[in-house]
């Protein structure tokens, strides 16, 4: 694993830095005022460009409110009322390359789940006892779950080319191991303590016995992937580089990269087409938004 190494060293030697938690603003109160939002960021951003999006395309509108004139007004109105705080947000480039950055994780991270979910179907189709079981025996079933890997298989392919996303991925599936390792780790520790399983369970001599079988297993795990000290020096990594949150900072600096040279690629250099993609991204949300808005 040497290109994780790669990546702690260049986040750790990196300037990006996001803003955690990000802002936000009040939610459920469309009346707050400029000054409530100045210390706002992403969040904030996000939320003004997808309503602005959405303000602005009468068919988007039209099936958000379902076909509620009043209440598509009330939206445009929202909109119009937040256009100078927008623009004082996409005024300043700091905080939408950082919106543009946590963007290009969270497509990047959903990728590496789709990825998985179907390299899991193919799996699963190419395994005819597998299939029997999950499908019992339904041939119809069966039948359906294939057609089904076999419409993604392109997708799948695209997406396995990616050199950049599987480092991604790569990195995402470390953090999640090193997370189970944690978790199991806790679990026993808590099992070795019997004052504290006995206050958990309210000495429910069931629930007790039900909790030690449950941590036997959960050791078997813990010891399968301790046995692997190449997991073991990357957790230990991850967990040093800068406390916390440095692992989802390697995510970060991984998917910069990429959206960097993508962005290259492509010619997208303009803030505005950068902001039209962010739109699109977030209009996505614009249903939720709605109603968040709205209430
Ligand atoms: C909305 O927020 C404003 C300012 O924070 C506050 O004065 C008002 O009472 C809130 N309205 C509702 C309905 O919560
Ligand atoms: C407007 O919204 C519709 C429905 O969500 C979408 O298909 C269309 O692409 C949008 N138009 C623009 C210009 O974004
Ligand atoms: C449209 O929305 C408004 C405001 O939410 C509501 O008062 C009204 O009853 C709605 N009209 C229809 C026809 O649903
Ligand atoms: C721009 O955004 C960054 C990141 O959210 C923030 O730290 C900074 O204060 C903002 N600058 C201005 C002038 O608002
Ligand atoms: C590969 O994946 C990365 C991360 O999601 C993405 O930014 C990039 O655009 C992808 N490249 C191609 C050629 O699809
Ligand atoms: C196929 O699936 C069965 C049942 O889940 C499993 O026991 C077996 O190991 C799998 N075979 C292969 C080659 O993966
Ligand atoms: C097999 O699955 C199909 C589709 O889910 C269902 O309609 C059919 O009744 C099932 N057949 C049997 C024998 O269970
Ligand atoms: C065991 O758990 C109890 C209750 O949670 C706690 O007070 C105690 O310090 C624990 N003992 C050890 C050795 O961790
Ligand atoms: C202990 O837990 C079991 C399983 O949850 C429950 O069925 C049983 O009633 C509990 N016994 C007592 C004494 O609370
Ligand atoms: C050990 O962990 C590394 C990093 O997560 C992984 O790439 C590798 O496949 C694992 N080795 C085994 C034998 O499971």
């Amino acid at each position: 694993m040497k290109f994780l190494s790669f990546l702690i060293l260049s986040a750790a030697g990196s300037a990006i830095a996001l803003p955690r938690g990000g802002g936000g603003g009040h939610k459920g109160n469309g009346t707050q005022s400029a000054t409530a939002v100045s210390g706002s960021g992403c969040k904030q951003l996000n939320k003004l460009t997808a309503l602005t999006s959405l303000a602005a395309n009468q068919t988007k509108l039209d099936e958000v409110t379902k076909g509620n004139a009043t209440k598509a007004e009330a939206i445009k109105a929202k909109a119009s009322a937040a256009a100078t705080q927008l623009a004082t947000l996409q005024a300043n480039a700091t905080l939408v390359a950082s919106c543009q950055q946590k963007v290009a994780v969270r497509a990047a991270e959903n990728q590496c789940e789709e990825m998985a979910k179907l390299e899991k179907l193919q799996a699963l189709v190419a395994n005819q006892t597998a299939l029997d079981e999950k499908t019992k025996n339904n041939a119809t079933k069966a039948d359906a779950i294939k057609a089904k890997a076999a419409a993604g298989a392109t997708v799948l392919a695209e997406l396995q080319a990616n050199t950049t996303l599987a480092q991604i991925c790569a990195v995402e599936q470390t953090k999640s191991l090193c997370r189970d390792m944690s978790k199991l780790e806790k679990e026993i520790a808590l099992a070795a303590n019997a004052t504290a399983v006995d206050a958990k369970f309210d000495g429910n001599a069931t629930k007790v016995a039900k909790f030690e079988a449950k941590v036997a297993e959960a050791q078997a795990k813990l010891t399968a992937l301790q046995s692997n000290t190449t997991l073991t020096s990357e957790c230990a990594s991850l967990k040093s580089t800068t406390g916390s949150g440095s692992a989802s900072t390697v995510a970060q600096q991984a998917a910069s990269t990429a959206s960097a040279s993508a962005a290259t690629a492509s010619g997208i250099t303009s803030g505005v087409a950068s902001l039209q993609s962010l739109g699109t991204f977030m209009s996505v949300a614009s249903a939720m938004l709605f109603g968040a808005l709205l209430l």
